[in-house]
């Protein structure tokens, strides 16, 4: 069996080294190109000419959860797109979103401002009650922000495309309640998939239906989000702030605004890191199962796009 590596800008050694030690019956190398036919690929926004030269692969492994990149491209015909689930990002992304709800809804900020200068001062305690936290998409990721959000007692909400029912979680489906969501949230958090579906889904019309200050966090992709409408919506007041992880360019620009803003914090799309070991012990298990003719899960749906 031999298995391609194949990345855009990440160190592909390390990845190769480690699927060897998993999988040693396999022949694993890094790609280059005219490398002959592979039964499965390990990828991350592979270049076309890659896929198009394999055009007999079974597998498809991305190493990380979102595929909008991989599905941009032309796919040879037979094989499964496979994402990573979870592999530890789960509990990262729990607690970066946490952190952030709790740093908007704690004014750590402006104690941080405070205490820059010198200010012994309180604010008034606010009423976690008036935080509903909405976050659009309830899938691996979503559920165990959910949990996690939860934990600190703030009202919960969540947004899918099927309809759910989970312990806690005030639940929203499809367009017809999306309204109905959006105008329950006060803090909301974005962990779609990128689809044709989501694309530009907060923008100016629906960042205006969240609860008055409204908060948004941003975990998911750049591209969900319309940037003027963000800052339009920031500066005229009618949104308190933004914690945003993900941009519509990355690294972003240094001429975009994002940088300067005030009520805008950023990170440079780290909420979730893929963990090599993790990541490398979940695709050696499901590329053997899949040989195997087993089912597997994370297998992506090309049609739906996640
Ligand atoms: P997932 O398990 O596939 O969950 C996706 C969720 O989105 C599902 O609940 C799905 O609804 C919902 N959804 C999809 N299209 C929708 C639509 N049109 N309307 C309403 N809901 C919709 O994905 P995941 O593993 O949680 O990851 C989510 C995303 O997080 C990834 O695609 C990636 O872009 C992003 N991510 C970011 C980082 C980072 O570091 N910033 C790290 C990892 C992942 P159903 O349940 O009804 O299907
Ligand atoms: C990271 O953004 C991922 O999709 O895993």
């Amino acid at each position: 069996m031999r298995i391609h590596v194949c990345f855009a800008d990440l160190k592909t050694e390390p990845w190769v080294e480690g699927l060897r030690s998993a999988l040693p019956q396999a022949e694993i190398q890094a790609w280059t190109p005219g490398a002959a036919q592979a039964d499965h690929a390990v990828v991350w926004a592979p270049p076309q000419q890659f896929l198009d030269e394999q055009p007999r692969l079974k597998g498809i492994f991305n190493i990380g959860a979102g595929v909008d990149a991989l599905l941009k491209l032309r796919l040879p015909p037979e094989a499964v797109v496979v994402r990573i689930d979870d592999g530890g990002m789960a509990v990262q992304m729990a607690e970066f979103v946490c952190h952030a709800v709790i740093r908007h809804f704690r004014e750590l900020d402006g104690y941080e401002a405070d205490v820059k200068q010198g200010k012994w001062s309180f604010r008034r305690p606010r009423e976690r009650s008036d935080f509903p936290v909405g976050i659009m998409g309830l899938g691996v990721l979503g559920q165990r922000v959910a949990r996690a959000v939860g934990h600190f007692e703030f009202p919960v909400l969540g947004w899918s495309r099927m309809p759910k029912a989970l312990p806690k979680v005030r639940c929203f489906a499809g367009d017809g309640q999306f309204g109905d969501f959006l105008a329950a949230t006060r803090i909301l958090v974005c962990l779609l998939p990128l689809t044709p579906g989501t694309q530009g889904i907060m923008n100016a019309k629906n960042l205006s239906r969240l609860k008055p200050d409204g908060y948004v966090i941003n975990v998911a992709r750049g591209a969900h989000l319309v940037d003027d409408d963000l800052i339009a919506l920031l500066d005229s007041g009618r949104l308190a702030g933004a914690t945003l992880d993900v941009f519509q360019t990355e690294p972003l620009p240094p001429e975009h605004p994002f940088w300067r803003h005030p009520r805008i914090a950023m990170t440079p799309h780290t909420s979730a890191r893929t963990l090599r070991d993790e990541s490398i012990a979940q695709i050696a298990g499901k590329l053997l199962a899949l040989e195997r003719g087993e089912p597997i899960a994370g297998v992506v749906d090309v049609e739906r796009g996640y």
